[in-house]
């Protein structure tokens, strides 16, 4: 029977997973281990940290459901998963930057013609969305499929807000031949990411707000190239350098630009103030 130290606990349990068959799966097993016990002897961590610890994973996993996931979460606010995203999409010349998804995707939104209003009858400021699927030589993606998803200005997406019609705030939009996308909607704000569960109580704990700047999400698809995930950002909002889930990359941020004329707003079919808005979406080949 070995006495094990500190430091021969370690050793053993590397050892005991060299018979591991699948190579990354082991490099994976021992990278995590040496890494955790490292962390659990430079913090010299007490019995009672080490399972408050294991009480709030044991939380993160009861929170989680088909529709709330309190790990991505928790990866989220922990930059872990604009870290993955980081490793695994390095930006090429030309094409637009990543974002994590977030937890409020719903598949199945309706393709819609070019130019409607997916705020149904969601009250804001009006905003006119457009812009180019392009390549990375700037040529345009034409029939490229524009997914879009964001907050209402109350900060709620549709399925968390009882009161929303369903699909509301989300489309489907088709480039023309041109490459040209464009939709209507309502200004988005900012909202503080789900705060009811144990990653609230963490970010309290530690003093972080929980408010990520306003953004309107999208996934771009088009045959022959990745497929983006992304977001852009509205530049003035207040938390604009605060995001809590580290998302807002500064090629992202684009001006919503605010018109008062009143002429223009008839000539729109809307009311003003009003907003407009160019983001063009730059692909990758698959
Ligand atoms: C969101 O943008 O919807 C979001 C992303 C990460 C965590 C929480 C919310
Ligand atoms: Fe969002």
């Amino acid at each position: 029977m070995p006495d094990f130290t500190e430091q021969t606990l370690t050793d053993e349990v590397l050892e005991k997973l060299e018979a591991t068959g699948d190579p990354r799966l082991r490099r994976i097993m021992q990278g995590l281990t040496r890494h955790l016990h490292d962390f659990v002897r430079e913090e010299r961590l007490t019995e009672e940290e080490w399972f408050t610890a294991v009480r709030f994973l044991t939380e993160t996993g009861k929170k989680c459901d088909e529709a709330r996931q309190e790990f991505i979460l928790l990866s989220d606010t922990l930059g872990v998963s604009m870290l993955v995203d980081a490793i695994n999409h390095p930006k090429p010349e030309g094409a637009t930057e990543t974002t994590v998804m977030g937890p409020f995707y719903r598949g199945g939104a309706s393709e819609r013609a070019l130019g409607e209003n997916i705020a149904h009858d969601t009250p804001g400021d009006p905003t006119f969305v457009s812009g180019r699927v392009v390549d990375a030589k700037g040529e345009p993606i034409a029939g490229a499929v524009v997914d879009v998803w964001q907050a209402a200005p109350n900060g709620l997406y549709e399925g968390q807000d009882p009161e929303m019609p369903a699909f509301n705030m989300r489309g489907k939009f088709r480039a023309d031949a041109a490459g040209r996308y464009h939709f209507r909607t309502v200004k988005p704000a900012s909202y503080p990411i789900p705060m009811d569960g144990p990653v609230g109580d963490l970010m309290r704990a530690v003093k972080r707000q929980p408010y990520r700047p306003a953004h309107i999400h999208a996934i771009v698809s088009a045959q022959g190239y990745a497929t983006l995930t992304t977001h852009f950002f509205v530049r003035d909002d207040p938390f604009i350098d605060a995001d809590p889930v580290f998302a807002a990359k500064s090629s992202l941020i684009v001006d919503f630009v605010r018109h008062d004329d009143l002429a223009e707003a008839v000539a729109r079919k809307t009311t003003a103030p009003f907003y407009t808005v160019d983001f063009d979406f730059g692909l990758t080949p698959r």
